[in-house]
């Protein structure tokens, strides 16, 4: 049952279906920061800032370490392994098929909940800018889904903020048309995209860094650390794993390695690149927001630390007192620069995240479609999922599927909620990337590594335990979804998947294949197995 797919195999099939090489290390990185600045730093700001108070410039700092070591074991792997599906792939061949399962299941979490979260992060900039900018009052109840929590085991839904997120829904089932009808974003839109958003974050810093007031810095940690007694996912380390979401996109790059020139020294260039990039503007933006108009935490009519979005938190916000607070917008970036009287910037910014924020949705749900591509190819999914458009000539069925999934959930939870929910899969995904690097080391210390983990005995455990304090700092009911989600995935594994895998079912192709590939840009593997020699183990 724990099968593997050698790498060889993997590396055969990649290199006969390869695709055109085109992207380069500075198209790269522009691609992972195209995945990476979205909903996290132009929305989520604000709900960090609910947990943590200007204690929040650490949790960017410690979000942001986690997963710089979790890049370096990603690229160790991406350069070895150029392939599609990322950590699914990876697993695959190193952890088995039933791990391998889980880990694509648990990137359904963090790629399309992700496409979710920035459909709901989008619909506040667009109401925002549509009552700034034009008057235009949207209908209250479809502003925003409900909250959710949980009493006991049975969710409880608080409609204090709306019923239905009708922007997000709109947005998430546009950009899935435009995914059916096959406009894959070319390298030159994203780069434009690139700049628009690099050029509002600019604008951001340079409006708000000159009228910092030391001030607004304290107190610095009202919430503590780790939130107070009986809260979860509050205080510092509480907003760090909420705010990792921001990162999260720059494993983006390493799916797309079968499109990249000299993918093994281009991958890490551009997965390290575009999240050093991020951090450093995160860092300023940060410093920014919280030195300009102050990032207090609006606190519960008993004088308790408040979840954002929570009933209590929605009551605390429609204070008039409370109406110019960072914490209670819902377009973060764009309020600071409206309460420093810049408006019209404001405004501008605004429109930059309603143009730019659609590129990390379609980046997401084209990731998953991928992820559901690559694990339909392998037999775990029904092929008809990967059946291909006769006349636009994209996977429909399995994008149709995620882009409905995705505006459900847009639709029904609100933004931080749903980025928690996502950051428990990614946390999964990159746990399991750290084990899987030093798995290889063990079980195949020979093969060329072009880029190689620094002390990977360190950084690897490093990252795990990284991930793992990250999971359990976030809230109750998003670390809940987690085992649960799993649970599902394992009984559809037993159900489908373990019988229909083509590698169970002696499908795959065998590595003496590679010979009839044509030549390509991957090396051919000194210490390939002999022709004809089992290729799975079981
Ligand atoms: N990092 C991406 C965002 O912030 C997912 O929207």
């Amino acid at each position: 049952m724990w099968r593997v797919k050698s790498l060889d195999a993997i590396l055969a099939t990649a290199e006969k279906k390869s695709l055109h090489r085109s992207l380069g290390p500075i198209q790269l990185t522009l691609l992972g920061v195209g995945a990476i600045i979205g909903t996290g730093i132009f929305v989520l700001t604000a709900a960090a800032a609910q947990k943590a108070g200007p204690g929040m410039m650490w949790s960017f700092v410690i979000a942001g370490a986690v997963c710089a070591i979790a890049a370096l074991c990603y690229s160790e792997l991406a350069s070895m392994v150029p392939v599609s599906g990322s950590a699914y792939t990876y697993s695959y061949a190193v952890m088995g098929e039933p791990l391998a399962w889980m880990v694509g299941w648990a990137l359904i979490l963090e790629y399309a909940v992700a496409a979710s979260a920035v459909s709901a992060g989008w619909s506040g900039y667009f109401l925002g800018l549509i009552e700034n900018a034009l008057g235009f009052q949207w209908p209250a109840l479809f502003k925003a889904g409900p909250a959710w929590s949980m009493n006991g085991f049975i969710p409880v839904a608080d409609f204090s903020a709306g019923i239905v997120n009708v922007p997000a829904i709109i947005v998430a089932l546009s950009v899935t048309a435009l995914l059916v009808v096959g406009t894959t974003e070319s390298a030159r839109v994203n780069a434009v995209l690139v700049a628009i958003k690099v050029t509002a974050l600019t604008a951001f810093i340079v409006l708000t860094i000159p009228v910092i007031k030391s001030g607004n810095f304290s107190p610095f940690a009202p919430n503590g650390w780790f939130g107070p007694e009986g809260t979860s996912g509050m205080g510092i380390v509480g907003a760090a794993a909420s705010i990792f979401f921001a990162y999260v996109g720059f494993d983006a790059v390493s799916t797309a390695a079968e499109e990249t020139k000299n993918p093994q020294r281009n991958v890490p260039i551009g997965l390290i690149g575009s999240l050093a990039l991020c951090t450093i503007f995160y860092l300023l933006v940060a410093a920014g927001a919280i030195g300009a108009i102050g990032a207090q935490p609006v606190f519960g009519a008993d004088g308790s630390a408040v979840q954002p979005g929570s009933a209590a938190f929605q009551a605390a916000c429609s204070l008039a007192d409370n109406s110019g607070r960072l914490v209670c917008s819902n377009e973060a970036l764009a309020h600071v620069l409206r309460e420093i009287n810049w408006p019209v910037v404001g405004n501008a910014l605004g429109l930059a995240a309603n143009l730019a924020l659609p590129s990390v949705i379609l980046m997401m749900i084209y990731g998953q479609t991928r992820i559901f591509f690559v694990m339909a190819r392998d037999g775990l999914l029904p092929e008809k999922l990967a059946t291909i458009h006769p006349k636009f000539k994209t996977p429909y069925i399995v994008t149709i599927v995620t882009g409905i999934f995705v505006a459900i959930a847009a639709a029904f939870f609100p933004v931080g909620q749903l980025a928690d929910i996502s950051n428990s899969g990614t946390l999964f995904a990159f746990f399991m990337v750290a084990i899987a690097v030093m798995v290889l080391r063990v079980k195949d210390p020979n093969r060329p590594r072009p880029f190689k983990t620094p002390l990977v005995w360190v950084v690897a455990p490093l990252a795990m335990v990284g991930c793992a304090a990250l999971y359990f700092n976030l809230p109750a009911e998003a670390m809940l979804v987690l085992p649960i989600w799993g649970a599902i995935g394992l009984v559809i594994y037993l159900a489908y998947g373990i019988r229909k895998s083509h590698l169970a079912r002696g499908l795959v192709e065998v590595p003496e294949l590679a010979a009839d590939a044509p030549a390509g840009p991957v090396p051919p593997m000194p210490g390939a197995p002999a022709p004809g020699s089992p290729e799975e183990r079981s």
